[in-house]
């Protein structure tokens, strides 16, 4: 027969649900995990629910939306994107497959870089794909936008012999406040940030504004640029790398949409794409965009698509 420990008594060893035998009778315990999980999505979906009854006008216009995803998801081919994908690495001399079997094995090691509370993005198997390239020399990296500072110690780990100097907004600004959800407890994300900063001592950080690189001089192998998405910010990070960066090096910009019809400054917005097709046009860069994302959800709908950049320079004519 099975029992069912008295709940009054429950404490934190039984989030996990499990078996145990005491006075010879089987014991059940599982409440706290049903309990926390029966909780926390009641309170995700009351919110969702009031968040939707505050604006009732666009409630059609999110069921059409629901409805064109799951249509859309079920005709997606993903393998046709991943054979795409392969072939936009294979053109930018890269063997994805070495560089994704490279990044599972780090992540075996670093389990944390899994559970990000982010979907995964294709940017860092491409890290991880010209960390492979051994024609490449990529000592000095500038990482535009920390957030949480787990991609910086990615690159420390795929990048054993570079520095990697990350920058972010100042933690007091209101746009750093504002967004990304961490005003909740900036406290709980900074110490997050500070224990990844803190794991290599090739990492440096620095709370300043991407504007402020106009006054950069230092030259660089690599630059992530994963700032601000929207006007102005990005048409300036993307200006200054390119002042910034190694005649042989790489520049790679993160969340390109190329037709977004809502925009924002932190991000959404097409202004990557329209400032690189412009540079682009003036013979200033070549660019390739690979797929942000593989999954269906992600990719199945062409215009919620996003990709990242990979941008290098054309070569003065002398
Ligand atoms: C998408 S997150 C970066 C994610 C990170 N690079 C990664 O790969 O995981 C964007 C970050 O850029 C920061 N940011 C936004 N505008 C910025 C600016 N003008 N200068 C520096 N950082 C900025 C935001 O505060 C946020 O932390």
């Amino acid at each position: 027969m099975l029992f069912f420990p008295d709940f009054n008594k429950i404490h934190a060893s039984h989030h996990i649900p499990h078996f145990k035998i005491i006075n010879n009778k089987l014991y059940f315990y599982c409440y706290v995990t049903i309990i926390n999980k029966v909780c926390s999505f009641s309170i995700y979906m009351i919110k969702k629910i009031l968040r939707n009854l505050k604006k009732p006008q666009k409630i059609p216009g999110k069921i059409l939306s629901k409805i064109e995803l799951a249509i859309n998801k079920k005709k997606y081919d993903k393998n046709l994107f991943i054979n795409k994908q392969d072939q936009i690495f294979k053109k930018l001399n890269l063997d994805r497959d070495l560089g994704q079997k490279k990044l599972t094995e780090i992540k075996k090691n670093y389990k944390a870089l899994n559970n990000r509370g982010i979907p995964f993005s294709e940017h860092e198997v491409l890290f991880s794909s010209l960390s492979c390239n051994s024609m490449l020399n990529i000592n000095e990296i500038l990482e535009i936008g920390t957030y949480d500072g787990a991609n910086a110690f990615l690159l420390s780990l795929l990048f054993k012999n570079s520095n990697i100097e990350t920058i972010d907004l100042e933690s007091n600004k209101d746009d750093f406040k504002n967004f990304y959800n961490r005003n909740d407890d900036i406290n709980k994300f900074l110490e997050l940030r500070n224990n990844y900063l803190s794991k290599s001592d090739r990492i440096s950080f620095n709370e300043i504004n991407s504007i402020n690189l106009i006054n950069y001089k230092k030259k660089y192998d690599l630059i992530w640029i994963d700032g601000a998405h929207g006007y102005p910010m990005v048409s300036m990070d993307i200006l200054n790398s390119i002042r910034l960066i190694n005649d042989q090096g790489i520049i790679m910009c993160d969340d390109v949409w190329i037709n977004n019809i809502v925009s924002d400054k932190m991000y959404s917005s097409v202004a990557a794409y329209e400032t690189l097709n412009e540079l682009k046009k003036e013979g200033l860069i070549n660019f390739d965009l690979i797929f942000k994302r593989l999954d269906a959800s992600s990719n199945c709908l062409e215009k919620k698509r996003k990709f990242v950049a990979v941008i290098s320079l054309i070569p003065k004519k002398k």
